[in-house]
């Protein structure tokens, strides 16, 4: 039986203060969170040693936003994940749709990070998702077979997470139809080729959509940007019914 991972990604948002009094008001609110799912947090780097040191990582777990695929060296404004582990991380969020298009990530950079990740004992949460244009042109099948296949080249599906977030429905109000959303997970499932991989959904969850996102069969999760900023919000995505 799969193990719902429920992300929130906090994008640029949220200093230390901001982070302790969003702990304040979260974590009572997913204390009796049943243990069928796990519950990851993204802050900012800047954040995260106060993430760690204010959660209970029982319940509770923290993923980075980026991860290099060297132990250290000259990589200006890129964080290694030794420097991550030290502080509790145990996820890394790879290729999101906003690196991919503001920095020019490619799918190669992408699978360096997520070898490099499993390698250091981090779990990778993979991003993958087409553009409105490619869905327009029927091409999204296309685009997600490529950015698996070339994405997760040489990685460990049984340490893996891999998220469906098409962009237009990122940060937009549209959300992907569930079905349709189920149909490309399973699609990346079947890609895989392993089929405890962990596959979420990602692209305007929110609480009024979160019950039947989780209710289909190949969604195994969601990644949060918008809602996880909000502690009650992301605790009635976290408390999913
Ligand atoms: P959103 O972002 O929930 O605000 O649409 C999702 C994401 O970027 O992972």
């Amino acid at each position: 039986m799969r193990k719902s991972v429920i992300a929130g990604n906090w994008k640029m948002h949220m200093n230390c203060a901001e982070t302790k009094s969003y702990l304040c008001d979260f974590l009572p609110l997913i204390k009796d969170i049943p243990n069928d799912r796990k519950i990851v947090i993204a802050p900012p780097f800047t954040a995260i040693s106060t993430f760690s040191s204010f959660s209970n990582s029982d319940y509770l777990h923290i993923a980075s936003q980026n991860i290099h695929w060297e132990k250290q060296g000259a990589f200006t404004a890129e964080i290694s994940p030794r420097m991550l582990i030290e502080h509790n991380v145990k996820y890394a969020i790879v290729g999101h749709s906003e690196p991919r298009k503001y920095f020019s990530e490619s799918d190669e950079q992408i699978n360096r990070r997520a070898v490099f990740a499993q390698s250091s004992g981090l779990t990778p949460i993979v991003c993958v998702g087409e553009t409105l244009e490619q869905r327009e042109r029927g091409e999204a099948d296309r685009v997600i077979t490529r950015q698996v296949e070339q994405g997760l080249e040489n990685t460990d599906p049984s340490n893996l997470i891999v998220a469906y977030e098409p962009i237009w429905a990122i940060g937009t109000g549209k959300t992907c139809e569930a079905s349709d959303a189920n149909k490309i997970c399973a699609l990346i499932r079947k890609l895989i080729g392993f089929n405890d991989v962990i596959i979420q959904y990602g692209g305007s969850v929110k609480p009024n959509n979160i019950d039947e996102i989780m209710s289909m069969s190949d969604i195994d999760g969601v990644l949060v940007g918008g809602a996880s900023l909000d502690p009650i919000s992301f605790s009635r995505i976290a408390n999913y019914k």
